[in-house]
């Protein structure tokens, strides 16, 4: 599919983030240690909700029911996080579950609805890419997710 300029970097990140969810779904329940993701993975998740709820906020505004989710589903991983980052492993098959199903999420209905304001007058990446100097709907770039 298609990603806008100013989301490609966060479906970039979600790769790993959907490696480690299917690994985590896949292994039995003795290989669950080696699974926990390291400080570096969690931190790195959690500075990518941070930018994600820093750059939608002003969209998310106008589409209650896709922020309501997405608002409810970082802090349920933010829950299962702190617990990962204490060694508890027994979060891993819920944060696993869950992790994927917030990317799928946000690649299949939340990114979508945030593209589809790219040539609306007022629209969130409209106003970033004039500020840029681009003009909207410029090149985006292919991912598979
Ligand atoms: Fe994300
Ligand atoms: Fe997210």
């Amino acid at each position: 599919m298609k990603r806008s300029p100013e989301l490609i970097h966060f479906s970039r990140e979600h790769h790993p983030a959907l490696v480690l969810a299917k690994r985590i779904q896949r292994a039995q329940d003795g290989d669950l240690d080696a699974l926990l993701p390291s400080a570096a993975f969690l931190d790195e998740l959690e500075r990518h909700f941070a930018a994600e709820e820093a750059q939608f906020a002003l969209q998310l505004g106008g589409l209650a029911q896709l922020a309501s989710r997405f608002n409810a589903e970082h802090a349920s991983l933010r829950a299962l996080m702190h617990k990962l980052h204490a060694g508890d492993v027994t979060a891993l098959p819920e944060f696993g579950l869950l992790l994927e199903a917030h990317v799928r999420f946000e690649e299949r209905e939340l990114f979508p609805a945030l593209e589809a304001d790219v040539d609306g007058e007022t629209g969130f990446f409209n106003s970033l890419l004039n500020r840029q100097g681009k003009s909207p709907g410029s090149a985006g770039v292919a991912v598979e997710v």
